[in-house]
Formats: C-alpha cells, sequence, structure tokens
C-alpha cells in the first residue's frame, strides 16, 4: 500500500498558514493525499512557531501525544516545519529523538525528498535559511473558501532585539508583483472575497523597485469586489503613497495593524525598533488625516528588560493616545540567540504578569469604548456564515476587521456583502439589524429579472 497521507497541524502566525498552505500544495503535486485524521495518516507534520517559549511548550507536548501514534504504528513518520525546525534542529533529531523530520521554511520543496528519506530510516534535515526562495511558483493548496492568505515577502531584515524571527526565517525577500496578481486573478475566479497580504513586514516589499503601494494598488484593481488587508506593518515603512494608496481603493481596507511594542522611547530603543514615540503618534495622525476612519491594532509586548514603572505607564499612555480598535498583547519571553537575550531578563514574572493585566483591562475598556460609539452607525460587512453560537445569526466582518453579528435573513449567504445598522456593542463584537443587500461600496444591489 502506498504511504501517501499526510496530516498537518499548524501552529503560530498566519505566515504559517501560508506555508502550509504552499507544503500542501508541494506534496498534492507528488501524489500526497492531505487527510485530517492523524490516526489514518503515513505522515504527520506540525508547522511550528518560536517567536515565544508558551509557543514552544505546547508545541512539545502536542509531540509528546503524537509519538503514542508513533508506538501503536511504528512506520508513521512525524516530522517538524517552520520556525522550530530552524531553532531546535539538533535538539528535536538528535538529542530528545522526537521526531523522524526536520525542515525549515525555505526548504519545503524538498520535503518529499526529505520524508522518503525518512520512510527508508533516515533522518531527513533541510534547514537551509535561502537569500532568494520565495515560492513564487508553487500553487497553494487552499480549500474553496471566501478568504485567503497570500504571503507576499519573506523573512525579516529589522533585527527587533527581542525578536527571533530574523533567525528562524532568514532575510527579506520579496514575491514578484505578477505572481501576485495572478494569484489573486484565480481566487478572484473560484469566488473568493477576501486576500490578506502577508508578510513579517510587508511595507518593506521591493519588486525591482516597485514597492508595497504599487502591490497593493495592482492587487486591488484585479477584482473591485474583492477586499484587500495586509499584515503586519513596520512603523518605519510605513509611506505617505501607501496611505494615499488605502484611500485611494474602495476595496483596500481601512485598517492597518501597526505594533508599537512599548510606549517608552527608552525600551523602543533597547528593542531597536527605529522609531521614537512622537514619530509613531504622527504617523497615526497622519493616516487617520489622510484615510478618514481607519482603524488600528497593535503588538505590544510588557516587562521587556530593564522597563521601569515609568515605562510601563508610557504604554498604557500611548495607547490612550491612539485608542487601538484591538491589540495582541504579550509577557516578554527570552529568546536564545537574540540580541535582549543577553540583557537580563529582570522584570520579575508577577510584575510582567500585573503589567500585561492592566495593558489587557485598558485595551478591552477603549474597545468598549470605540463599539458603543458606533451604536446607530451603518455598516457594511462581508458576510463569513452563521455566528459561533447559533443559526439565527449571521457573522460577518466590517472594513475596519471588527466581527458583526445580525439575525439571519432568506437570501443572505455567505459571501454576499450587507448594510446593517449597529444596535448594540460589546468589546468584542457588534450586533445590528440587516438594512439590505449591498455591493462591496454599500449601493443597494438591484434584482435583475
Ligand atoms: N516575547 C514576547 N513577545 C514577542 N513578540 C515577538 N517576539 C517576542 C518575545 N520574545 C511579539 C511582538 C511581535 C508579535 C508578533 O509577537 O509583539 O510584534
Ligand atoms: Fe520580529 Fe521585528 Fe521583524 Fe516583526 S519587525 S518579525 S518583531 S524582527
Amino acid at each position: 500500500m502506498k504511504k501517501n497521507k499526510v496530516y498537518i497541524e499548524t501552529y503560530g502566525c498566519q505566515m504559517n498558514f501560508a506555508d502550509t498552505e504552499v507544503v500542501m500544495g508541494i506534496l498534492k503535486n507528488k501524489g500526497y493525499q492531505i487527510t485530517k485524521d492523524a490516526d489514518d495518516a503515513n505522515v504527520i507534520l506540525l508547522n511550528t512557531c518560536s517567536i515565544r517559549d508558551n509557543a514552544e511548550q505546547r508545541i512539545y507536548g502536542r509531540l509528546g501525544n503524537l509519538k503514542k501514534l508513533k508506538e501503536v504504528d511504528s512506520s508513521k513518520v512525524i516530522g517538524i516545519l517552520g520556525c522550530m525546525a530552524e531553532r531546535l534542529r539538533k535538539d528535536l533529531i538528535e538529542d530528545k529523538k522526537m521526531v523522524d523530520l526536520v525542515v525549515g521554511p525555505d526548504e519545503y520543496r524538498r520535503l518529499p525528498e526529505f520524508i522518503d528519506e525518512a520512510f527508508a530510516g533516515e533522518k531527513g534535515i533541510g534547514v537551509k535559511l535561502s537569500r532568494t526562495e520565495t515560492y513564487d511558483d508553487i500553487i497553494p493548496f487552499r480549500e474553496d473558501g471566501l478568504s485567503a492568505w497570500i504571503s507576499v515577502m519573506r523573512g525579516c531584515d529589522k533585527f527587533c532585539t527581542f525578536c527571533v524571527v530574523p533567525y528562524t526565517r532568514g532575510r527579506e525577500r520579496s514575491r514578484s508583483l505578477e505572481s501576485v496578481v495572478e494569484e489573486i486573478e484565480t481566487l478572484s475566479q473560484k469566488g473568493f472575497k477576501e486576500a490578506t497580504l502577508l508578510g513579517q513586514n510587508v511595507n518593506s516589499y521591493n519588486d525591482n523597485g516597485r514597492d508595497f503601494a504599487d502591490l497593493l494598488s495592482a492587487a486591488a484593481s484585479v477584482d473591485t469586489s474583492i477586499r484587500i488587508r495586509f499584515t503586519t506593518s513596520h512603523p518605519q515603512d510605513l509611506s505617505d503613497k501607501l496611505l494615499f494608496t488605502i484611500a485611494e481603493h474602495r476595496n483596500l481596507c481601512n485598517y492597518i495593524h501597526l505594533p508599537v511594542q512599548s510606549g517608552s522611547n527608552r525600551i523602543l530603543e533597547g528593542m531597536n525598533r527605529t522609531y521614537t514615540i512622537e514619530h509613531y503618534l504622527d504617523l497615526i495622525d497622519r493616516a487617520r488625516r489622510i484615510i478618514p476612519g481607519v482603524s488600528f491594532s497593535t503588538d505590544i509586548i510588557s516587562g521587556f528588560p530593564t522597563e521601569t514603572y515609568e515605562d510601563h505607564i508610557a504604554t498604557l499612555d500611548v495607547m490612550q493616545k491612539v485608542r487601538y480598535d484591538g491589540a495582541y498583547m504579550f509577557k516578554y519571553s527570552p529568546r536564545e540567540g537574540t540580541k535582549a537575550f543577553k540583557i537580563i531578563d529582570d522584570v520579575p514574572e508577577d510584575v510582567k504578569a500585573k503589567r500585561l493585566s492592566e495593558i489587557i483591562d485598558l485595551q478591552q475598556r477603549i474597545s468598549y469604548e470605540i463599539n458603543q460609539e458606533m451604536i446607530g452607525k451603518y455598516e457594511i460587512l462581508l458576510v463569513e456564515g452563521f455566528s459561533r453560537k447559533s443559526n439565527d445569526f449571521l457573522a460577518g466582518r466590517t472594513d475596519t476587521n471588527k466581527v458583526a453579528i445580525f439575525p439571519a435573513a432568506e437570501g443572505i449567504t455567505r459571501g454576499d456583502y450587507v448594510k446593517i445598522k449597529i444596535n448594540r456593542a460589546t468589546s468584542g463584537t457588534l450586533f445590528g439589524n440587516l438594512i439590505e443587500s449591498v455591493d462591496i461600496k454599500g449601493n443597494p444591489l438591484t434584482l435583475t429579472a
């Protein structure tokens, strides 16, 4: 019997989810079948994340479970892909003897080879990083759906001192603009309604002088009924040209994920973030002037080495000044090999936790207040399907990436745009009444006979 069933689990950032689709594309081309059942698989792969210690611990836990499957059937191959493969290759394969296969983010083309080696009883290891690999020509395997991730650049050259990404994903490199446009054309033909352009730092996209604004503009023009989103932006490279491009295209979403990390200039310098808070706030002001109604989310780290109470207050202060719609908030986690790892992790765990919980509480209050202000307003949603709790309600997202719920109505399904009037809100969800079916611009749909 051919051993060709592969099961993949994905952890971490959206880049990893996009990579899993590339991996599935590569494996399907070689005759592998994707299965959703680990018991049934000949090859079990975990696409992993190293960004914080707790991500890695979770994956080690899962590996422990999966090894039990291997005890039952020793012919199964278990492999690690992604950032942990890059960071912990020796530990995983030699010291702990936990897996048969370790393949980093730039070696997925050779995955079928490594799997064959593993089937033959050897250890398959591919962890070289590349300066050029973008998987430009690989057609990712996607189930038909509404939203797609498209990775447009890989790696990161920013070297924030806390971050392991430049070491696990290597140097920045961009896909060609044409290949991204072609991918969106295919998505459009398949009925997709949303594409998110991904990169660790999308604003440094550069395809022979064509920058991220050029890419966004080309992406938005493929099919004006497809919403285009992007993430993640670094404040250093968010140009006015880019802001004007977002303002100009209706289907470029008015939503920017702009990690601030800390509100203290001293800490920002220690993090090598290359901007000051004054520069950051000025950028937010400019974006709000150029793109009326734009919303922001951010990433924040509490307890970076040497962070004082005053630094922490400065973070709370910047949150109040910007009033983010949402935030991803983390305790600092020392990562071996990074510059910050050499500085003593001197903020005690309980202090980090307390500061983090103050940050989370404040963000919840701000999100709640912002959402309350939306009551009585109209919003256009892209309908994603039934709400998680009940089939009597449909859920969708606003242009600014907020989840909104409204009573299900006949004839309205996943993939439709609708206009709703908000009548209630929590910090995480808007609730509304359906007004009418519309197009992406909010124009009522006229029924044709
Ligand atoms: N500890 C805590 N948070 C981190 N991040 C990156 N590295 C670390 C770390 N060592 C956070 C940053 C980044 C997000 C993706 O993860 O806020 O923007
Ligand atoms: Fe890490 Fe900084 Fe690059 Fe983001 S910009 S991936 S935080 S090094």
